[in-house]
C-alpha cells in the first residue's frame, strides 16, 4: 500500500510546487499524496480537520498553510495566530490522537537579526513582529502537542512560479519602470519552493525524524544583491529586454509596517548531514525558476 499523504495549503506557492511535482511524477511511487486548498481543508475548523482527515488517514501531513502577509499582519494579529497558531494546534491535536507525522514550515522571521553569523535551529528564537511571533507560537504548539512525531522545518525568502514573490515583483517592475530601488542591509538566503518541497517529500516518504531543521539554498545575500541576479538571469533567458539600473537602499529608505530581521541566514549543515538532499545553490535555484517563469509566458 502507497503511504498516504496530505498536503495542506494547496493553493499557496508551497502546495502548487508539491502539487506539481507530484504531477510530474516526481514523488516516489510509494507515496499517494492529497494536495488540500482552503476550501477542501481550512486548518482553523477543528470539525472540519475530523472530518476530512477522519476519511482520508493520511500517515503524515504535509503544512504548507500560513498567514504569511507580513506587513498586514501587524494590523490583522487575531487572525495571523489564528491561523498561524491555532491552526497548528488543530493539526497536531488531531495526529496525536489518530497517530501518523507532521511536518511543518516556519520562517527565519523566527529571529530577531542580530545575529552575525548563521543562526542554528538551536538558536534562540526571538521574533520582531506579529508575523514572526505567530509562527514562533505554531511551532511552540506543535512540539507541546506532538513532540516526537513532528518536524519543522524553518526556511527563508522562499519564491517560485507560483503566487506573489520578491523574484517575480523584481521581474515585474524591471519591465515596468526605468529605476527602482531595493533594500541592501536585510541578508538573508534565498529559497525556491522546489528545493523545499523536494526537501520535505523526502521526509515525508522515509526519512522522517522529529526536531527543528532549517532549509534554505545557501549564500549569504542582501535583497539588492537578490535583484542584481535577478535581474541578470532574467535578461541572460531572454524574460527581460533592457537593464535598467538599480539603486541600493537603506532598510530607513524603505519603511515598512512590520521590522524585518537585519541579518536571517540560517544554518542548513545538520538538515544536509541528516536527509539525503542536494547542496542547492540559490543562483542555480534561481535559474530554473526563471526558466520555468518563461516557460509559462
Ligand atoms: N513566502 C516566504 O517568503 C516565506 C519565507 C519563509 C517561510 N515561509 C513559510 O513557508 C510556508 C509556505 O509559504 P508560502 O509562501 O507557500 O505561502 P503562501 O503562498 O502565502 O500560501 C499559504 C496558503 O495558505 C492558505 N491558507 C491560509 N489560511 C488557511 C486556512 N485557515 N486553512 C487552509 N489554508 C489556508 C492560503 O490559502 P488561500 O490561497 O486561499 O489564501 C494559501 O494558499 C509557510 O509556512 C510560510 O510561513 C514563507
Amino acid at each position: 500500500m502507497p503511504r498516504k499523504i496530505v498536503v495542506t495549503g494547496g493553493n499557496g506557492q508551497l502546495g502548487k510546487t508539491l502539487s506539481a511535482l507530484c504531477e510530474a511524477g516526481a514523488k516516489p511511487a510509494v507515496l499517494d499524496v492529497a494536495v488540500l486548498d482552503r476550501q477542501q481543508l481550512d486548518i482553523t475548523d477543528s470539525i472540519a480537520i475530523a472530518s476530512v482527515l477522519g476519511s482520508l488517514k493520511p500517515e503524515c501531513i504535509i503544512n504548507a498553510v500560513a498567514y504569511t502577509q507580513v506587513d498586514k499582519a501587524e494590523s490583522d494579529s487575531e487572525r495571523a495566530f489564528a491561523i498561524n497558531e491555532t491552526g497548528v494546534a488543530n493539526l497536531a491535536s488531531w495526529v496525536a490522537a489518530n497517530g501518523g507525522t507532521l511536518l511543518h514550515v516556519s520562517t527565519d522571521f523566527v529571529f530577531d537579526g542580530k545575529a552575525t553569523r548563521p543562526y542554528t535551529a538551536d538558536a534562540a528564537a526571538m521574533p520582531m513582529g506579529i508575523y514572526g511571533r505567530s509562527k514562533l507560537a505554531g511551532e511552540q504548539q506543535l512540539r507541546r502537542l506532538l513532540p516526537i512525531n513532528s518536524a519543522i522545518v524553518r526556511t527563508s525568502w522562499l519564491y517560485s512560479e507560483y503566487g506573489n514573490n520578491f523574484v517575480k515583483t523584481m521581474l515585474r517592475l524591471m519591465s515596468e519602470r526605468d529605476e527602482i530601488g531595493v533594500v541592501n542591509d536585510q541578508v538573508g538566503s534565498p529559497t525556491s519552493t522546489h528545493s523545499l518541497a523536494a526537501l520535505l517529500l523526502t521526509m515525508a516518504h522515509r526519512q522522517f525524524q522529529s526536531g527543528i531543521f532549517h532549509w534554505t539554498d545557501g549564500g549569504a545575500v542582501s535583497w539588492y544583491e537578490f535583484a542584481l541576479q535577478i535581474q541578470r538571469e532574467g535578461l541572460q533567458q531572454g524574460l527581460l529586454t533592457r537593464k535598467i539600473p538599480v539603486r541600493p537602499l537603506t532598510t530607513a529608505e524603505y519603511p515598512t509596517p512590520a521590522r524585518r530581521p537585519a541579518y536571517s541566514v540560517m544554518d542548513r549543515r545538520r538538515t544536509l548531514s541528516r536527509f539525503s538532499c542536494p547542496r542547492t545553490s540559490w543562483e542555480q535555484e534561481l535559474a530554473r525558476v526563471i526558466t520555468g517563469l518563461k516557460q509559462q509566458n
